[in-house]
């Protein structure tokens, strides 16, 4: 028997993420309305709602409207910013996309370990304030080496679905990985290619330290100004995870005196204020939260979504089921 379904997101992202021969697949497992829901009002009559960003939040009246709704597909990352708790004690199945967007992530990420390792930021800068010297700027430390990530001793912090990706990438360059996370037991820490540490000696000993855990109450703040003191001269901070992680103002005083440099994909606040330091430090370089997938590399989240509902059709296991058990260790 066919489904039926709607979809709920910014309008805009919809051939994005669903490009003609996405939809004709999910033409062959489900009705879909051509509407695309953009606020919740009236009765929803469909068993599917493929959500994307944008979507408005799906609460305990949006499900009174919508008896007949199983299953809330999510073409994009974090459930948590539309789903309510309503919906987990409905039994309604949820799914999210979030392992399709950590591909680009961990791609972005890696390019900028790439450059960090290689001191590509400090020099380019150099380069285009003094002149071909190679020499890194005046007051600005580097990491001793220098010599790209083959052997270089890099941290990971959460070995969350972006940190596997970057674990994975990692090893391929042959880096040597400290691991913290306090899900993770050294035997999984083994399997992952990495030396599992606690968090502070990871900073002690990380010439490269890139940020991939969630946004949850225990880890704001989480490299506050003691654990930034931590950190090795020339350690180059690199977090493409969420701003609310690092302690900004105590992140400007360390990059501030040269001694440490960062990529920063994400701050808090967000977006920064035109004129805040970190806008300025010739170490640090700060990109607009793009990491995420953009573009074409959308369409791996309309696939995802897609298989998600032909698992539906079929009645097989969702690949990316969010429990609710996991909810307060997930982003
Ligand atoms: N910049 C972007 O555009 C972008 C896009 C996607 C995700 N993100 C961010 O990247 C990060 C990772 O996303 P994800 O989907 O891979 O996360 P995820 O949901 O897979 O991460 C969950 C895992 O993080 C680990 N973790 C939890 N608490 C931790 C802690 N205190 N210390 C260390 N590890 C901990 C655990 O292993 C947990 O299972 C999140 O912060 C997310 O918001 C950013």
């Amino acid at each position: 028997m066919t489904t039926s379904a709607a979809f709920a997101m910014q309008p805009l992202l919809l051939p994005e993420l669903f490009p003609p021969d996405l939809r004709h697949r999910l033409s062959l497992v489900t009705r879909t309305d051509e509407r695309v829901i953009e606020s919740f009002d009236g009765p929803l009559d469909v068993e599917i709602l493929i959500t994307g960003w944008g979507c408005p939040r799906i609460d305990a009246d949006v499900l009174a409207a919508a008896p007949r709704l199983r299953a809330v597909v999510h073409a994009a990352g974090s459930v948590k910013g539309h789903l309510t708790a309503e919906v987990f004690d409905r039994g309604i199945a949820v799914s999210s996309a979030a392992e399709a967007n950590a591909r680009p992530v961990a791609e972005f990420t890696l390019a900028m370990l790439v450059l960090a390792a290689k001191q590509a930021i400090v020099k380019a800068r150099a380069y285009s304030t003094r002149g071909w010297s190679g020499d890194p700027l005046p007051g600005v430390a580097t990491p001793s080496e220098g010599g790209g990530l083959i052997g270089a001793v890099v941290g990971v912090i959460g070995a969350s679905r972006v940190g596997r990706l970057v674990m994975e990438r990692l090893r391929d360059h042959g880096a040597h990985i400290l691991l913290s996370d306090p899900y993770i037991s050294p035997a999984q820490a083994a399997d992952l290619g990495a030396r599992p540490v606690p968090l502070d000696d990871l900073c002690r000993e990380a010439e490269l330290v890139t940020v991939h855990a969630p946004a949850l109450p225990e880890t704001r703040g989480l490299l506050d100004e003691r654990r930034l003191a931590l950190l090795r001269d020339g350690a180059v901070l690199v977090n493409t995870a969420r701003g609310s992680l690092i302690d900004t103002d105590a992140l400007v005083r360390h990059c501030a005196t040269g001694r440490i440099g960062a990529v920063l994909d994400v701050t808090d606040p967000e977006p920064l204020p035109f004129g805040h330091p970190l806008l300025a430090l010739p170490n640090v370089l700060v990109t607009p939260h793009l990491s995420g997938a953009r573009g074409r590399e959308l369409r791996r989240l309309g696939e995802f979504a897609v298989a998600e509902v032909e698992r539906l059709a079929r009645g097989l296991p969702l690949r990316g089921a969010v429990r609710p058990a996991d909810l307060d260790r997930i982003a």
